[in-house]
């Protein structure tokens, strides 16, 4: 089985201003050691205007940057969003999409994001696919269809060479910011399910792409999750905000 480089992202959904950001990056640089970003990738997702800040404060430091949303056409009459070549410009590497958040809040589609996968991809950023079920979906025994449904539409037009370039997040809705944890076994059964769908398209690709899981991971649980098989890293939201707490989640990955 291939070895695969743990990932960890810090989705700051809407907070932190430049300021506030740049401030985040001094001190997380203090406190996460070289070594982490050279075994594992360290990946922070700022708000949009924060981007240059971020960019800036972590230049020679190997972390790296992501846009949180985007959208799927290369410019046009669009009010209030931003194109796959904005993010890149501005030097992030990656990009979060399907969040549930803009799943469930901003009506994010499937149909969008079976485009937004492939745009993201031709201007060179590694999309952060996000999928999982509701509390609802889980009771009612659907998590494996609800996952099923999102893998194969969101990636419907990516190829078996392209499928390796992105980065899958597990994240059960009822885990989001709400303290409750999907136990290893859970998240492990679902990442588990997610790569046996895109083995499917390309059996090699499955072995090697990164799933991550998010949902409540804080550096208390994130040794459990990450040394699992099978959960190659996480997108952390909450305990990402204070640079001690994603330095640790950071250092726990490298090193698993
Ligand atoms: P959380 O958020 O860590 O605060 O639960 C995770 C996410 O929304 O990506």
């Amino acid at each position: 089985m291939p070895e695969r480089r743990p990932y960890v992202a810090a989705n700051w959904k809407m907070h932190k201003t430049s300021e506030e950001a740049s401030d985040f990056i001094r001190r997380f640089r203090e406190r996460l050691p070289e070594a982490a970003t050279r075994s594992a990738d360290v990946v922070i997702c700022p708000t949009f205007t924060a981007l240059p800040a971020v960019v800036e404060a972590t230049r020679g430091t190997g972390v790296r940057v992501a846009g949180q949303n985007m959208h799927e056409a290369e410019s046009g009459a669009y009010t209030g969003e931003v194109s796959a070549a904005m993010i890149a410009e501005a030097g992030a590497t990656a990009v979060v999409l399907g969040h549930s958040e803009r799943r469930r809040l901003f009506g994010e589609t499937d149909e969008a994001l079976a485009r937004k996968v492939p745009a993201a991809l031709s201007a060179g950023l590694e999309p952060i696919l996000c999928v999982g079920e509701t509390e609802e979906e889980r009771d009612a025994d659907r998590m494996e269809k609800v996952l099923e449904r999102q893998i194969r539409a969101d990636l419907a037009d990516v190829g078996g060479s392209q499928l390796e370039r992105i980065v899958v997040a597990y994240e059960p809705v009822w885990a989001i910011g709400t303290g409750r944890t999907a136990t290893p076994e859970q998240a492990e059964d679902a990442i588990r399910f997610v790569r046996g769908l895109l083995a499917e398209s390309d059996r090699a690709a499955a072995e090697r792409i990164r799933i991550l899981y998010g949902g409540s991971v804080n550096p208390d649980n994130a040794d459990e999750l990450i040394s699992r098989p099978q959960i190659d890293g996480a997108l952390v939201g909450g305990a990402s905000l204070e640079p001690d707490d994603f330095a640790a989640i950071a250092e726990t990955a490298a090193v698993a």
